[in-house]
């Protein structure tokens, strides 16, 4: 039976989970949308049906499962709000604007009994990510002892602030970073460029492992996400971003896409169905809403650290053994 899914904000992000959802997503079919601005609701449904508000569409007896890619402000009534009618919910990083909020979305997730919350770090699903994850766990490269993560956006708005590049692109480095060596992140130290551009955060594990990371907002040539995994035996990175090679005016390259729906697009499709098949009666394999409140919880310390420009100890407690 095919899965009936539906979409809460159709922007950059909802428009294109939209477009996945009715043409590469077996097992699954789009019913409807609904989004703030009517006219970006209708572009998005391609036909199906536009809800009037949020909550009819979660209500609707045609939708078996949501996704929640409306501004991170909702993202955690709307997830508590499919929880209580038990409905799988796949929803866009953040889980919630703030640790406190996250954690709500946790309890409420233990209290109703069933692991229905996948928060979208898709980076999870991105096929260079999971083999330095298959590596590493095969004893590729040994004992690891420092993750480098590189994150370069072309370029930021001007009222982007330090504190956002931690909120909306740092979330991704602490989720993939926990992931990946399968560790816990204790303590923080960070250094900031003029007007907060770029930004080098350095984490360290409960293993003793360094997790460096560069994010720079304004670095022109491209959005370029890269990570190298070091260990005592050797190392694993992630391969140029691009399929082919270019040579042109005396010298040659890779290219660069403009953002991350290019960038990450087999992921958000391997993400989906993966996720369709977990709502579908199988296992969940992505971030869960523990996941969504650490990566909240840590980001929230470390815009801290901005701040006070003093190393700090991170606390968000320990994993609740229904998130075993
Ligand atoms: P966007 O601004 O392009 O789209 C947001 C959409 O939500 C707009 O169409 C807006 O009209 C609609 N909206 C506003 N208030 C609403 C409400 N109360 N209910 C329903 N819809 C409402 O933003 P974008 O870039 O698509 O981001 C959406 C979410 O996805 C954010 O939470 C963002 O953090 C996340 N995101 C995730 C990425 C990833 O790689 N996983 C990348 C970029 C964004």
């Amino acid at each position: 039976m095919s899965l009936g899914v539906a979409v809460i904000g159709t922007g950059v992000m909802g428009a294109e989970h939209a477009r996945v959802l009715r043409e590469e997503t077996p097992g699954a079919h789009l019913v409807g949308v609904y989004d703030a601005d009517a006219a970006r609701a209708r572009a998005a449904a391609a036909g199906t049906v536009v809800f009037p508000d949020p909550h009819s569409l979660i209500a609707s007896d045609r939708v078996d499962a949501i996704v929640v890619s409306s501004p991170d402000a909702t993202h955690a009534t709307l997830s508590r709000t499919c929880i209580e009618l038990g409905k799988p919910v796949l929803c866009e990083k953040p889980l919630a604007s703030s640790a406190a909020e996250a954690l709500t979305v946790v309890e409420a997730e233990i209290a109703h009994g069933r692991r229905l919350i996948q928060v979208g770090y898709m980076r999870r699903f991105d096929r260079g990510y999971q083999e330095m994850k298959r590596v590493r766990e095969a004893g590729g490269i040994g004992q690891p002892v420092l993750l480098h993560n590189i994150h370069r956006n072309a370029r930021a708005p001007e009222w982007f602030t330090g504190q956002m590049s931690i909120t909306n692109s740092f979330v991704h480095e602490i989720d993939i970073s926990r992931w990946l060596l399968g560790s816990e992140m204790t303590s923080v130290q960070i250094a900031a460029g003029p007007n907060e551009d770029p930004l080098m955060i350095t984490m360290q594990t409960e293993k003793g492992e360094i997790v460096s990371t560069e994010i720079f907002m304004n670095a022109t040539y491209g959005y370029h996400v890269h990570a190298e995994l070091i260990g005592r035996e050797g190392t694993v990175a992630l391969g140029p971003p691009s399929f082919t090679i270019t040579n042109r005016n005396g010298a040659g390259g890779v290219s660069y896409p403009e953002n991350w729906v290019p960038r990450f697009q087999d992921a958000y499709r391997r993400q989906m169905s993966q996720w369709v098949k977990a709502a579908s009666g199988g296992t969940a394999t992505g971030a869960s809403a523990w996941d969504g409140y650490v990566a909240s919880a840590i980001a929230e310390q470390v815009t801290e650290a901005l701040v006070s420009r003093r190393a700090t100890t991170l606390n968000y407690g320990r994993r609740p053994a229904f998130y075993a």
